[in-house]
Formats: C-alpha cells, sequence, structure tokens
C-alpha cells in the first residue's frame, strides 16, 4: 500500500494540494510525494498507486515556454508570486516522454491539475492530459480527474487545500486502501 504522489509547480499551488492529498491518504498506508524532477524509476516502479498532477497552463499541461512565461510574471510581480523551490528542471510533459510505454502495468493512477476559477470551456485543464498519459503508459485510471482552483492572481481560493484532502479521503482511499 505505497502511494506516490508526483506534482508539477511553479508558484506552489499545485505542490500544496499534493501535500493535502497526501494528508488525506497517509493514515491508509505510506505516501510520498515528489517533484517530477526529483522522482526515480525505482520510486515509481514500487508505487501501487500513483497520483500525478501540474498547473495548468494555456488549457493543457506545462510547456518549457510556458513554464519560463511563468518565470517572467512572477519577476514581474513585485514579489507576490514566488518560484517554488522545486519547480527549476523538467515539467510533467518531459517526464512522460522519458517514462517507458508499459510502465504502469495496470497500475491505479488518478490526474489532478490546479487551474484559473472559471467555466472549463475557457480554462481548459492539464488533468485531462495527464490521464490520458497515464493511460497510454499503461495505468489504470480510476478516478475522474480533478481540478483544484487559484483566483486570477494564481493563489488558491479558500477551501481547496480542505476540498483536496477530503478528494483523497474519499474518491482515492477506496482505490487506495484496497490494494
Ligand atoms: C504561462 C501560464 C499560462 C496559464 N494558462 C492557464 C490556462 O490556460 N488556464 C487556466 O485555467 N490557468 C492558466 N494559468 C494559471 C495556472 O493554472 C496557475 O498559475 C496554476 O494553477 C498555479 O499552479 P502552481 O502554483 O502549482 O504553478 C496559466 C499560468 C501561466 C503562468
Amino acid at each position: 500500500m505505497r502511494a506516490l504522489i508526483v506534482f508539477e509547480s511553479m508558484y506552489g499551488n499545485t505542490h500544496a494540494i499534493a501535500d493535502a492529498l497526501a494528508s488525506g491518504l497517509r493514515p491508509h498506508g505510506e505516501v510520498e510525494v515528489v517533484h517530477v524532477g526529483k522522482v526515480t524509476p525505482a520510486q515509481v516502479v514500487d508505487a501501487d498507486f500513483l497520483v500525478v498532477g501540474g498547473p495548468t497552463h494555456v488549457h493543457g499541461m506545462t510547456s518549457t515556454t510556458t513554464r519560463k512565461g511563468a518565470v517572467d510574471t512572477a519577476g514581474n510581480s513585485g514579489g507576490v508570486l514566488v518560484i517554488d523551490p522545486e519547480a527549476a528542471g523538467i515539467g510533467l510533459r518531459d517526464w512522460f516522454e522519458v517514462l517507458p510505454d508499459v510502465q504502469g502495468h495496470g497500475t491505479p493512477a488518478v490526474a489532478f491539475d490546479t487551474r484559473t476559477e472559471g467555466p472549463l470551456l475557457l480554462t481548459g485543464h492539464a488533468s485531462k492530459g495527464i490521464a490520458a498519459r497515464l493511460a497510454k503508459h499503461g495505468y489504470s485510471v480510476v478516478a475522474k480527474p480533478e481540478s483544484f482552483l487559484v483566483d486570477k492572481g494564481n493563489h488558491l481560493l479558500d477551501g481547496e487545500l480542505d476540498r483536496a484532502k477530503a478528494w483523497a479521503q474519499t474518491a482515492l482511499v477506496s482505490r487506495f486502501a484496497a490494494r
């Protein structure tokens, strides 16, 4: 019963959601939270439940260009936005490209993202691409992807950390604890 939460985060919001998910899962087993740039192949192979999340950029997953855009935005924010200490390095899109195709072997997995509040049609959501890549790599996507919301200033809305913990305790625990 070992869950691995792999996250990408520029401003720390997705990182905070990953930690909140971990706090919801932890009473039920072992949980590791690891930045996508630091996760090792052994950690991925050893996990029997994989949770993957990242920020929504330009309606989907981040790219090298959008990550640079995020850094520039932080630089112009007068210190309001701070780049997550672990943000440097690869994003989820790059990570999936080097992950072997049949890595998952049917292991249960779920996707989440952070995105700006507003209609999904206008914002897009990174978790759609994450879930598709998990499936392509042989994982069994066992819950509907979930988005956690930030305001237009890139700060988590009130209550989103609690909602993340509750999502882990409800939608995810049954899949996790059953292993
Ligand atoms: C370059 C860039 C593009 C973005 N594009 C979108 C978008 O298309 N849709 C959306 O909902 N939010 C968008 N956002 C807001 C991000 O989703 C938000 O910054 C992110 O959820 C914060 O997560 P993080 O703190 O983990 O980086 C964008 C942010 C940046 C910096």
